[in-house]
């Protein structure tokens, strides 16, 4: 009798193309529609499978791998992986992986934009447009935030930190950015970015934008107390994920008219949005869709695929998948947002 071959579970449609090239090794069993999928049928899909492509919608903890024995790679299509439980999947031996560096300069595009939105009271312009409210120019109009010659800071320095503040220049601002640790010194030349206590960061940024990734120490980072500490007037951008910032503290401070304005692409509740939220009619609210053009989504799965491929021992990088995480890498257990 022919050996059986190993089984992919997939939890989302992504690109059906993209998909098929892990029929070359593997016996997959696609989800047809886009799914929500509650802890339990995700324990029952990993079940009987060796190996998982999911997207950051689909949690995987200790619960969901405790019934699968056969399970050994888990290949996510995104660069955050706070949806994965990486320290309970290490634990088991099985092989985690993300995709960073495809969707760089397409979060990064999304990331300036989002914070000249906020600035310059776009979406809120837009409403008021649309809402009939536009009686004539008027010279004290919907006045806005400078974005040129301001200072941007960036909180999370990485690919897609350093490509936002490659595009500041453009803009003649001057970038301050923090990280745990300080940057190689060409590559802050390269982004002409300087270093700064994140103290000096929230109180020097005209624009702070949060690009880190989300873990249990950094739950809240930006808290009422960080908020109070920011320049009076300045904006907040959070393209990363919601549960970095306290939005019940980010409401007030906006209603107050402490900050400017706020851009977030992500949220604590996602989908549900804090009402606190959108009754502020200073910020923009956009759902979750930093790296949303096409070819960027399908590189994210063509590299899922191939880490998938490798960390299950197949194909020319067999064994060496390109991208694993690990509990040392950052990826701790944090609720799924
Ligand atoms: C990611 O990759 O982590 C984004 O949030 C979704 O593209």
């Amino acid at each position: 009798m022919a050996e059986s071959r190993p089984k992919v579970w997939v939890s989302q449609p992504l690109y059906e193309d993209l998909e098929a090239r892990l029929e070359q090794w593997f016996d997959v069993t696609r989800t047809a529609q886009v799914t929500d999928h509650a802890p339990a049928a995700i324990a029952a899909a990993l079940a009987d499978a060796d190996g998982a492509l999911v997207t950051l919608n689909d949690r995987i903890g200790a619960a969901e791998i405790a019934g699968a024995p056969r399970l050994r790679a888990v290949a996510n299509v995104g660069v955050g992986y706070n949806n994965l439980d990486v320290a309970a999947l290490a634990a088991r031996g099985i092989v985690a992986t993300n995709t960073p560096g495809v969707l760089t300069e397409t979060t990064a595009d999304f990331g300036f934009a989002l914070m000249m939105a906020a600035a310059r009271r776009i979406t809120e312009a837009e409403h008021w447009l649309r809402d009939g409210r536009w009686q004539g120019w008027g010279f004290h109009q919907m006045l806005g935030a400078e974005i040129h010659g301001s200072t941007l800071g960036i909180l999370g320095m990485g690919r897609i930190g350093q490509g936002i503040a490659r595009r500041a220049r453009g803009f003649g601002m001057r970038v301050l950015y923090h990280n745990r640790s300080r940057l190689p010194d060409a590559v802050e030349r390269d982004c002409a970015a300087t270093w700064v206590a994140r103290e000096s960061l929230l109180a020097e940024s005209d624009h702070l934008v949060l690009v880190l990734p989300y873990t249990a120490a950094n739950h809240h980072v930006i808290d009422a107390v960080a908020l109070a500490r920011m320049k009076p007037g300045a904006t907040l951008t959070n393209i990363a994920r919601g549960g970095l910032v306290d939005e019940g503290a980010l409401a007030d401070a906006l209603q107050a008219g402490r900050l400017a304005a706020a851009g977030l692409d992500v949220f604590e509740g996602e989908p549900a949005v804090d009402p606190r939220l959108t009754a502020c009619r200073n910020v923009v609210l956009t759902p979750h869709i930093a790296s949303a053009s096409l070819p960027t989504r399908r590189a994210m799965v063509s590299l899922a695929v191939d880490n998938l491929v490798a960390a299950m021992g197949q194909g020319p990088d067999a064994g060496r998948p390109s991208d694993p995480v690990t509990p040392q890498t950052g990826g701790k257990a944090v609720p799924l947002q």
